[in-house]
């Protein structure tokens, strides 16, 4: 009897230990702590980052182990725009994009290009050219230097980036004039002859307002009907804690998913802060240099309050929920930056902000918003 008694409470202890064991795994299986962003959403799109060139060049070493860990696509914040990569006619540096591809390649990431052909961040010498052969000769060197440089690293490339204005029309800039407003097509042919198997990509922002993106359907939809290829639209995502609306970014999903073509949103950023257009109405070009240094259009300079890091969250939250809805249709989502720290939020469009954009802190730390993303039901298996 005593001996039955014995064996009963070792199968009692036993029992015990399996299952604390076995509760443990579950634990650790479940605990945020074990997860990744890359890892969570793997079943229905790239979760990307841009990285700085701090980052690429190895000087911030915790950022680069969060891109790493956290992230299966990267994108060069600054690296590979002309400016930087070809600063004169004909001479290239490679420096730092050499670098950058093999984060990508050594980590098996989907990397993007960004951006071959773009108004802004244009070396000077390209601003002042004004004829056709010239702007032609640097425009077919540049693309053929970069692409077959980086063929089979880079897996997309941001072609064309911002050339429609807010009504649709075209964006007046030294290509249009100079090469005619059937550039972008020519310049996507051109892309595609270097490098039949990257994706190629249109990248513009404010896509969430109905003018613009027609113009850009319309691109697409003549893009198709002549047979040029194109794989996808980038929706740049640098929007704000109310704007635009759920029902507007799934507009954009729907309609881009409609003409055939990949959507990814490709720099992604929530800013907290008081936009200066509502200040002053919605005209283009402004200087919001009168509002540097007034605390009214700063309000968070030693820390977000919690209702605010509360707002952030469901905001993000709210959004990958409609990711999530509409996976298939998506690629890649990509957040523009790793760390709050670093966010060009921070000096745009008004210089010395503080601004709390992104899932990481300035401290390296996960936010709020990050666990709730952990938190969303996916297909995880
Ligand atoms: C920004 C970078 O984040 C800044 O560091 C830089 O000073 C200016 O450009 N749209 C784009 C990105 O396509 O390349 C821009 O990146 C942000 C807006």
């Amino acid at each position: 009897m005593i001996k039955k008694l014995n064996d009963v409470v070792f199968l009692f202890l036993f029992c015990g230990i399996v299952c604390l064991i076995g509760c443990n795994n579950i634990l650790s299986e479940n605990s945020n702590e074990t997860r990744s962003l890359s890892n969570h959403f793997k079943n229905h799109f790239h979760i990307g980052a841009a990285i700085n060139e701090n980052t690429i060049l190895g000087n911030d070493n915790k950022s680069k182990e969060i891109v790493v860990s956290e992230f299966n696509s990267i994108t060069p914040e600054n690296s590979l725009k002309w400016m930087f990569i070809q600063p004169l006619p004909g001479k290239f540096d490679f420096k730092v994009s050499d670098k950058y591809v093999n984060i990508g390649s050594k980590n098996g990431m989907y990397t993007v290009g960004h951006a071959l052909i773009w108004h802004s961040q244009l070396a000077e010498f390209m601003q002042n050219i004004d004829n056709k052969d010239e702007t032609l000769f640097h425009v077919k060197n540049h693309i053929n230097t970069l692409m077959n440089r980086y063929k089979g690293k880079i897996d997309a490339w941001d072609v064309v980036n911002e050339a429609f204005e807010e009504d649709g029309s075209f964006r007046e800039s030294v290509f249009y004039k100079n090469l005619g407003k059937n550039y972008i097509e020519d310049v996507f042919v051109l892309a595609a002859k270097v490098d039949p198997e990257v994706d190629l990509i249109y990248n513009d922002y404010n896509l969430y307002k109905s003018e613009k993106r027609l113009a850009v359907i319309n691109m697409v939809n003549k893009f198709k009907a002549n047979g040029t290829k194109i794989d996808g639209v980038g929706v740049q995502a640098h929007w704000d804690l109310n704007t635009p609306s759920i029902n507007e970014i799934e507009n954009i999903i729907l309609d881009f998913h409609e003409t055939g073509i990949l959507v990814s949103f490709t720099e992604l950023d929530i800013s907290v802060l008081p936009n200066p257009w509502e200040m002053i109405g919605a005209e283009v070009n402004q200087n919001f240099s009168k509002f540097e240094g007034d605390p009214k259009m700063n309000p968070y300079p030693n820390g977000l309050p919690n209702n605010i890091q509360d707002k952030l969250a469901k905001r993000y939250e709210d959004i990958f929920k409609l990711f999530l809805k509409h996976s298939d249709k998506i690629n890649r989502v990509t957040f523009w930056g790793v760390i709050d720290k670093y966010s060009w939020l921070n000096d745009w469009p008004i210089k010395g902000r503080t601004n709390y954009p992104l899932l990481f802190d300035k401290d390296y730390k996960s936010k709020k918003a990050y666990y709730k993303l952990l938190e969303l039901k996916t297909n995880q298996n």
